[in-house]
């Protein structure tokens, strides 16, 4: 059995990873890089802050065969340009929801994305894939569940295997995880992610 890296500080990530991979025959393991610091390039790409994460912590890889897999998110407001981003994190400990619902004072238009890139490097290849969630920014912050920016945050309606999803214009901190989860930019990026896995896997196994 492969072994995967998943270099994160959120163990729920690594298992919801673990439920997804060991189907496929990977072993995920949190990695944990002590002593160093892994800088993220300043840039508003996720790919980019990805891809440069998996370059520095590649030499501390336990064993040169195993795999090792990054993910990261953010909110994209289109009214400001984007941001904050791939800056996201550090906006929400900064500004946080208020500082963006001030920001957004006087746009009519109020789209916004999250979007995640999951990345994994394997065999000296990199595998990419994207999730996103398309929504729009509340006028107010409401809700007590999840996290980050889920309380000024509405996701449009989806169609996804012929079923409608909904959350009739409630935030996403209005809402269960479960049903968070239907939307999510987190897990559309990892299922594609898991899908070209398997692809590779039973490729390498044919
Ligand atoms: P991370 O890369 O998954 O750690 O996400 C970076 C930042 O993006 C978080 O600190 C949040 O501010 C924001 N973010 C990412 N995903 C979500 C989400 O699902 N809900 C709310 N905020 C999110």
């Amino acid at each position: 059995m492969r072994t995967v890296w998943f270099m994160t500080g959120n163990p729920g990530k690594v298992r919801e990873a673990q439920h997804a991979l060991q189907p496929l025959g990977f072993d995920v393991q949190q990695l944990v890089v002590e002593g160093i610091e892994i800088v993220e390039p300043q840039c508003n790409d996720l790919e980019i802050v990805a891809r440069s994460k998996l370059k520095q912590a590649k030499p501390h890889l336990p064993s040169r065969g195993d795999a090792l897999m990054v993910e990261d998110a953010g909110l994209f407001v289109d009214g400001l340009k984007g941001f904050p981003g791939a800056y996201s994190s550090y906006v929400l400990e900064t500004l946080g929801c208020s500082g963006i619902l001030d920001l957004m004072e006087g746009h009519k238009v109020r789209a916004a994305e999250f979007q995640a890139v999951a990345a994994l490097l394997l065999d000296d290849r990199v595998h990419v894939s994207r999730g996103v969630c398309r929504g729009t920014i509340a006028m107010e912050a409401s809700g007590d569940e999840g996290f980050g920016f889920d309380p000024i945050f509405v996701p449009s309606p989806i169609e996804r295997n012929g079923e409608h999803y909904s959350t009739n214009g409630l935030t996403f901190a209005e809402v269960s995880l479960s049903v968070k989860e239907q939307f999510s930019h987190r897990r559309n990026a990892l299922e594609g992610l898991f899908e070209l896995l398997s692809t590779i896997d039973s490729a390498s196994s044919s």
